[in-house]
């Protein structure tokens, strides 16, 4: 639990550095429709570098893995995760409060989602992601994989969805 946290915090640190890099950019085009890439290229540059970077690390276990993996789906799938988070204008202030008062006090943190808003949005991102995925077209696997990528796994979860969950929450 500990560990996931520091993971989230050093995650979110880093991306607050790093810029997109024209490769990136070409990256993002070679696997997004436009209707796609529009979605992400309205996210704050740290989310779309974290993206980026998640996508990546998913290309790589993709190339070294036995089992039955879609190679479109899941890197896909890592670049529209956090798509959601593009449904409310926080600045990097309020995003630092919220992860680290999630880590810290996740009561206090649920509450203030419950109440909608700027929270609910970053607790939901991944459900509230369904609807802009559905009508810029993304096939429903790729949906799938976005839904569940914040809630603990499941019976019945891709092997795209378990490798993008493990990516982000750092396991992997
Ligand atoms: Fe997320
Ligand atoms: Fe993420």
């Amino acid at each position: 639990m500990l560990n996931r946290v520091v993971h989230r915090l050093k995650q979110f640190i880093f991306a607050l550095k790093s810029r997109m890099t024209e490769d990136d950019r070409n990256f993002t085009r070679k696997y997004l429709k436009i209707s796609e890439a529009a979605l992400f290229d309205q996210l704050p540059e740290d989310i779309q570098k974290h993206s980026v970077m998640v996508a990546r690390r998913a290309l790589e276990i993709f190339m070294g893995h036995r089992y039955k993996i879609d190679e479109r789906t899941l890197v896909r799938a890592s670049l529209l995760h956090d798509v959601g988070k593009g449904l409310s204008r926080m600045g990097i202030l309020d995003r630092t409060f919220l992860v680290m008062l999630r880590g810290a006090f996740p009561v206090l943190y649920d509450r203030l989602a419950a109440g909608g808003g700027r929270a609910g949005v970053h607790r939901d991102h991944a459900e509230l992601a369904v609807e802009l995925l559905r009508k810029a077209g993304v096939e429903e696997e790729v949906i799938e994989a976005v839904k569940g990528h914040n809630r603990p796994a499941a019976e019945g979860d891709s092997n795209e969805l378990m490798i993008l969950r493990k990516i982000d929450e750092g396991e992997i």
